[in-house]
């Protein structure tokens, strides 16, 4: 570990996925800083090439929440879950999202102008993903800066279209993450130790 550890190193090093939050409504003031942090994260080409939705009111949410659990159920039932399993899955995914006070999707842009791309198209298609990733992590150490919590969330991959129509946003964009944000009401357990020499080759 780093002797001089700074401030930002620390909110670094102790950001975590936290999916329990207290309801505390949030200040508009924070929310947006955080939105800041985001946008401003290194894109390929400085071509920011993702769209924001942010859903904070309750009734919202609560559609939100809808969309999502209507393609989860229906993801499960196809896989043969039990009714149960079903039943509480639904009610701890339930549980998270409906106590963050916000939720943030990001997009990120599926029609690249060919003519332009310096690599194929997969290649460019890969560089959004990267580019929303960057923004999304900046979204969450922010957060995390400010005492507050998020985890991140795969689920609008899933039911792409259903999550564009409820933004209304059309197939230019592809939903890639979901972020939770709220105060966090729990104390996750510690991350598990690594040998940096497992993912690290120094030449
Ligand atoms: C690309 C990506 C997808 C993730 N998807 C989910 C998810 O769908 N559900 C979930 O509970 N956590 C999800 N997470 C959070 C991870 O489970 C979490 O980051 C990991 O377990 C390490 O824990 P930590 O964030 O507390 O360090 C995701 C994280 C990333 C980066």
């Amino acid at each position: 570990m780093v002797k001089d550890d700074n401030e930002a190193l620390r909110v670094i090093l102790s950001r975590r996925s936290i999916r329990n939050y207290t309801g505390r409504p949030l200040d508009h003031a924070s929310i947006e800083r955080i939105l800041e942090a985001g946008l401003s994260a290194p894109s390929a080409h400085d071509s920011r090439p993702w769209h924001v939705g942010v859903v904070r009111s309750e009734e919202r949410k609560s559609d939100l929440i809808r969309v999502l659990h209507t393609s989860y159920m229906g993801d499960m039932k196809r896989h043969g879950f039990s009714e149960e399993t079903i039943r509480r899955k639904l009610e701890r995914s339930y549980d998270i999202y409906s106590s963050a006070d916000t939720i943030i999707v990001l997009f990120g842009k599926t029609d690249l102008p060919r003519n332009k791309l310096a690599g194929s198209f997969e290649q460019e298609r890969i560089m959004v993903i990267q580019s929303v990733t960057a923004a999304a992590t900046q979204m969450w150490i922010a957060a995390e800066s400010l005492g507050l919590s998020m985890c991140w969330f795969s689920a609008p991959l899933f039911c792409a279209n259903a999550v564009l129509d409820f933004f209304g946003l059309g197939t230019e964009w592809q939903p890639l993450c979901l972020l939770t944000l709220g105060e966090g009401r729990e104390t996750p357990k510690a991350k598990k130790d690594f040998a940096m020499s497992e993912y690290v080759t120094f030449l």
